[in-house]
């Protein structure tokens, strides 16, 4: 059918906006790549979904951690996502675990997922290697789960993850389907929202510009943390690893492969500043000056941020106020949808 509008007529009713939901972890230090790489991303999607975010603390009881530290890290994090952008008016912002239907959830699609498929998580794999695979807790084997009941919950349809995440959503759309298909249509089936190519996603190592940038680096060398001093990122950023071939014409190029490190810095600019990173290259001709100017660029990018947190962090009450509401948004959707659930599965009313 043509939809197309005649002169006169009525604007047809908006579409609601599409549902994007994502969760961060609140241990470890946020960094510029979790900025530029998500973060960024999520305040921009404000304007243009409907947009559900979660500090994800029952995620963070998969590993070791001290109970003290969790309740502050969680604290922690809602006022940096509120320093970067977020805007409550905008957006729902919540802590995972104010919301019980998380938990209630999980449980109800871990009895349709199976040993074999979480087995096949890499991040399983990866992380209960390094703990000694007999002491890893079930939660963390479990943890895809929990990922999936999120997203689930609210009826999402884009969920901005890094390639880290990506097995974890291809998880959560096979349980959506296999349920739907089970129990009759219950579940929207997400899809992964990229970012567009330069979009910032892959901010690599200082160190070891071959390598992403992460907190669970060996070294805090090549990592700027969204909290480090300027004078330290500065001290970082003109310390990054540039490349063996002498500077010099030429030496700046835009070429990942041969040249990973003076991409890297090239890449932040472009990211920050806007622009192509091949073009960006043309302006230099030695790795000094591209240093300095990376470094401004993030600390210029960085400062306010921090500011910002400075003075929220001022009020945690305020920002406490802001999450109980959230949490009563969301527990609004996430109501609806268990209940569904629940009844589909048969269990009965009370
Ligand atoms: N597992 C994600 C990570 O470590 C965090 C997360 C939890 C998440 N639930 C989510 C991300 C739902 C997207 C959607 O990065």
């Amino acid at each position: 059918m043509d939809e197309q509008q005649k002169p006169g007529q009525p604007a047809p009713p908006a579409k609601p906006a599409r549902r994007v939901f994502s969760g961060i972890q609140p241990t470890g230090a946020p960094h510029l790549g979790n900025y530029l790489g998500a973060l960024r991303w999520w305040v921009d999607f404000q304007d243009r979904y409907d947009a559900f975010y979660c500090v994800v603390d029952l995620h963070a009881l998969t590993v070791p951690g001290d109970p003290e530290e969790l309740s502050k890290s969680t604290l922690t994090m809602a006022t940096l996502l509120l320093a970067c952008g977020l805007d409550p008016a905008r957006c729902t912002l919540f802590v995972q675990s104010h919301v019980h239907y998380h938990a209630d959830l999980t449980w109800l699609l871990e009895c349709t997922a199976s040993m074999g498929e979480l087995s096949r998580m890499t991040q399983f794999k990866d992380k209960a290697q390094k703990g000694g695979e007999e002491s890893a807790r079930v939660g963390l084997f479990a943890y895809p789960v929990l990922m999936a009941a999120d997203i689930l919950l609210y009826d999402t349809d884009l969920v901005p993850v890094g390639d880290d995440q990506r097995q974890h959503l291809e998880l959560t759309r096979d349980l959506a389907q296999r349920w739907n298909s089970r129990y009759g249509p219950t579940f929207v089936v997400p899809e992964a929202a990229i970012p567009p190519v330069g979009g910032g996603a892959r901010v690599m190592d200082l160190q070891e510009p071959r390598r992403k940038m992460s907190k669970s680096a060996d070294s805090d060398a090549g990592v700027v943390y969204l909290f480090d001093d300027p004078k330290v990122i500065e001290r970082k950023v003109k310390r990054a690893v540039t490349d063996l071939d002498p500077p010099g014409p030429g030496s700046v190029r835009w070429d990942p492969e041969e040249k990973p490190g003076v991409s890297n810095l090239l890449e932040l600019l472009a990211t920050i500043r806007g622009g192509k990173p091949e073009d960006i290259a043309r302006a230099y001709d030695g790795y000094a000056r591209l240093k300095s100017d990376a470094a401004d660029a993030v600390v210029s990018l960085v400062r306010p941020l921090q500011e910002r947190y400075r003075e929220l962090s001022q009020d945690p009450g305020a920002v406490q106020a802001v999450l109980a509401a959230g949490a009563r948004k969301a527990e609004e959707v996430a109501a609806a949808t268990y209940d569904r659930a629940r009844t589909a599965m048969g269990l009965l009313t009370a």
